[in-house]
């Protein structure tokens, strides 16, 4: 083995290197001198000049070339004078694995960091996406130390048919499939409870929708004009989600009735009654009020 060729070390300013040989002689009595060069290896000299005995010495594989696991790397300098003797520990190999679209290598190959020409390396999906079958998903090592190029063998795994939601509607953007997002809404005359969208998720190896369905419950609108004075049950309720006290009527009551509420805006316009569901309450008053307005209403219409 040739000793390397320079005894300092290369990324030292040439200014630096005169006064370096002139002061420490190359290999004093008792010394290695120079580690071996070393085929595809730099040796980490760490800016030192003399290797007396027990010296010892490591290498780092260049790049293009990767560590034989098993191989030894090191050499020290013996009581003779001479370096122990190495074999051949850095081939030449791949670099690191490519990345690729959706997926991943298998954990298998993760501590491998040798790849000699014709090493092949697989890959899997990532979760949210199945393999395309038709496509390799492997990686191979080529004879010019390149890595074949992978095609993208994932796609998107689709979510379940969402189906349809009682008194509302699903509105699909885009499509169903991994992170895609679908949005609810309700009939008129229905509140939506619940998230007002999902999207589409794993979890574990099942594609799901990231949040229950919303519910489109019964809208029971509060008495509008002529004002009337504040229910005494609903007058210290928080009025968040429609009050519980209203939720329990709706409930509890099975007799509805239908009426015309003429629009607030009505004056010379077109009298078009918005027609609402409202839960008899037994309040006499609004039914009084509801009668007198379904009749002013199919007083206009004649
Ligand atoms: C799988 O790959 C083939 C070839 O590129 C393509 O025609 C096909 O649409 C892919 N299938 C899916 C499910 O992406
Ligand atoms: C991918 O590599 C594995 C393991 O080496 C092998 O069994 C499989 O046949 C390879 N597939 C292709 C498409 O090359
Ligand atoms: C390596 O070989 C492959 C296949 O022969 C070729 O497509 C690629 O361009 C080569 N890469 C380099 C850097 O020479
Ligand atoms: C609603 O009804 C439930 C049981 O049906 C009762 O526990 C709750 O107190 C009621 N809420 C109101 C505000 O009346
Ligand atoms: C009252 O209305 C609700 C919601 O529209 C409906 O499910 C229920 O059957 C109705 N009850 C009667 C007695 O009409």
């Amino acid at each position: 083995m040739r000793p390397a060729r320079s005894g300092a070390p290369r990324w030292l300013p040439p200014a630096l290197l005169l006064p370096l040989l002139l002061c420490c002689p190359l290999a004093a009595r008792g010394d290695c001198g120079l580690p071996p060069d070393m085929p595809g290896a730099t040796a980490q000299l760490e800016g030192r000049t003399a290797f007396p005995a027990g010296a010892q010495v490591g290498y780092y594989c260049n790049e293009g070339f990767a560590k034989i696991i098993g191989k030894v790397n090191v050499v020290h300098c013996l009581s003779s004078g001479e370096w122990t003797r190495l074999e051949v520990f850095c081939q030449r190999s791949c670099g690191i694995t490519p990345s690729v679209l959706y997926g991943h290598k298998k954990d298998i190959y993760i501590p491998v960091s040798y790849h000699p020409a014709g090493f092949v390396v697989e890959y899997e999906c990532n979760p949210g996406y199945a393999r395309n079958h038709s496509i390799s998903a492997n990686v191979t090592c080529l004879q010019n130390y390149t890595w074949s190029k992978p095609e993208v063998f994932c796609y998107k795994r689709s979510c379940p048919d969402p189906g349809k939601i009682e008194n509302g509607h699903i509105s699909i953007p885009t499509d169903i499939l991994f992170t895609s997002y679908i949005y609810f809404s309700c009939d008129p005359g229905y509140k939506l409870v619940g998230k007002t969208s999902t999207s589409c998720y794993y979890e574990g190896n099942d594609m799901i929708w990231d949040d229950p369905f919303p519910k489109c419950q019964v809208n029971v609108p509060a008495p509008k004009s002529p004002p009337t004075p504040p229910h005494p049950t609903t007058a210290n309720v928080p009025d968040t989600e429609g009050t519980p006290a209203l939720q329990n009527l709706t409930t509890r009551t099975t007799q509805n009735r239908t009426v015309f509420t003429p629009p607030s805006t009505s004056k010379g316009s077109r009298l078009l009654p918005a027609v609402a569901t409202i839960t008899a309450s037994g309040n006499t008053f609004m039914t009084l009020t509801v009668l007198l307005m379904m009749l002013v209403a199919i007083g206009y219409r004649t």
